[in-house]
């Protein structure tokens, strides 16, 4: 499926120029880049694009309106899988793309009759998000109408008008992956409500995850190295699920999140330059007693059209501050909303200098190689890190932005009138 880019419509404002002279001299112009640019799938990130088919593997024809870059450019849709360069090293040296609110995806339909008022995080189905190498899905659940759900809703209760669909839903398609992809991992993170005697444990049974699930025996718990993700692999303890009810441990076997990981805080908290606060429910993140490291970033209010500005320069920066924060530890996990958008690079750059920093102590992991010792790092320019080894085939399939960012910036105040209406009537 093509991309359906909306921004791309402001290519189309020039047909209001009313001379006709202008309109010749438009003409002549778009000729002359036309037969300058590239095309036919040959065009590298950053280069000038026109038609989702310019750019090659891994990249998309889009723009960044609110860095006032108007022009698409080739941009990155698709992160390199670090296990592909080096591999065999313990699951917590690798840095992964985790998607916030993975679940809450603009365009997905709403229950029969309700209009849906709740804000959306992301532009694509989990499938997709796992074909472009996201590896870590954010996922709240709930209990509601006798199943469970994912819903974005405030104060531990969905409603209809909150809800997405089905928990099983979405984990049937991690199911689908991990068959599909026998040598991923994936992590899930649940931000969970559900009260369900046994609720999250016949849900993953259900969906046919509990052949994938990694024992929380096995989990390390005084800050040592986790499994090789070759082990993990052969085991085939290929999914890891992290709950946020301490009490699901012992009930369920559901390893409590915090116990495992340290994580920054979430929302607007988590992206202020110089500051990389702990989440309150979070051991400091320079404790060292957890083995991972689960860095958000991303605005409390995802505004889909500000995505690619927050992802091109600031993010770097925020995880380099995070980095130092956690005594020279880089994150795992970084956790973002509408992942794909950036001016060029964006989070895929960033996650492939922090792999290529812990993994071979290069600039970008596309410089590592295997067997190579520490430190010795190929030539690659930037533009040449999509070039890297991808199992996942064609880019084409996987490029699904949609949605109108008007329409969803009108959704986000909808949503915060009501919270805050919510919020009021609480209190009296
Ligand atoms: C949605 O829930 C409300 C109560 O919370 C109910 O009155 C309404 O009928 C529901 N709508 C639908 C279409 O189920
Ligand atoms: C990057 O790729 C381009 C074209 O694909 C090639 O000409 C160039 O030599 C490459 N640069 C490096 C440093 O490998």
């Amino acid at each position: 499926m093509f991309p359906s880019f909306s921004d791309q419509r402001s290519l189309c404002r020039a047909s209001a120029i009313p001379n006709g002279y202008f309109l010749l001299l438009l003409i002549i112009s778009v000729l002359i880049i036309n037969s300058a640019a590239c095309s036919n799938r040959n065009c590298q990130v950053l280069e000038p694009c026109s038609l989702p088919t310019d750019c090659g593997p891994g990249l998309y024809c889009g723009n960044c309106p609110a860095m006032g870059k108007n022009q698409p450019i080739c941009t990155r849709g698709q992160a390199t899988i670090p296990t592909t360069i080096i591999n065999g090293l313990p699951f917590n040296k690798y840095s992964w793309l985790m998607t916030h609110n993975a679940f809450s995806i603009v365009d997905a339909p709403p229950l029969p009759g309700v209009q849906r008022i709740t804000f959306y995080n992301q532009e694509d189905t989990v499938t997709n998000q796992l074909r472009n190498g996201v590896r870590g899905l954010m996922l709240d659940m709930y209990d509601f109408e006798n199943d469970i759900w994912l819903c974005h809703s405030f104060r531990g209760q969905c409603y209809n008008f909150t809800a997405f669909q089905p928990a099983i839903n979405t984990l049937k398609e991690v199911e689908t992956f991990l068959s599909e992809n026998p040598s991923e991992i994936v992590t899930i993170v649940i931000e969970d409500y559900v009260h369900t005697t046994k609720g999250l444990t016949n849900l993953f049974t259900n969906a046919g995850l509990d052949k994938y699930w990694f024992p929380v025996s096995k989990m390390p718990r005084k800050g040592e190295d986790w499994p090789t993700v070759t082990d993990m692999v052969q085991e085939n303890h290929r999914l890891l699920v992290f709950t946020s009810i301490a009490s699901k441990e012992a009930d369920e076997g559901i390893a409590y999140q915090w116990r495992y990981m340290v994580e920054n805080e979430p929302g607007d908290g988590g992206v202020v330059q110089g500051s990389c606060p702990n989440r309150k429910e979070s051991r400091p993140l320079n404790s060292k007693s957890a083995s991972l490291f689960l860095q958000n970033s991303f605005p409390s209010f995802p505004v889909e059209s500000d995505s690619c500005k927050e992802h091109s320069a600031t993010v770097g920066e925020l995880v380099g501050t995070c980095y130092k924060a956690a005594g020279n530890v880089m994150p795992n996990f970084l956790a973002v909303n509408f992942y794909m958008r950036s001016d060029g690079g964006g989070v895929f750059d960033v996650l492939d200098g922090m792999n290529g920093q812990t993994l071979c102590g290069c600039s970008s992991v596309a410089a590592c190689q295997a067997g190579a010792p520490f430190g010795t790092c190929k030539n690659v320019a930037v533009s040449n890190t999509t070039q890297t080894p991808n199992t996942f085939g064609s880019f084409s399939g996987s490029v699904q932005l949609s949605g109108s960012a008007s329409t969803i910036h009108f959704m986000n105040l909808l949503y915060f009138f009501l919270l805050f209406f919510s919020f009021l009537v609480f209190q009296l």
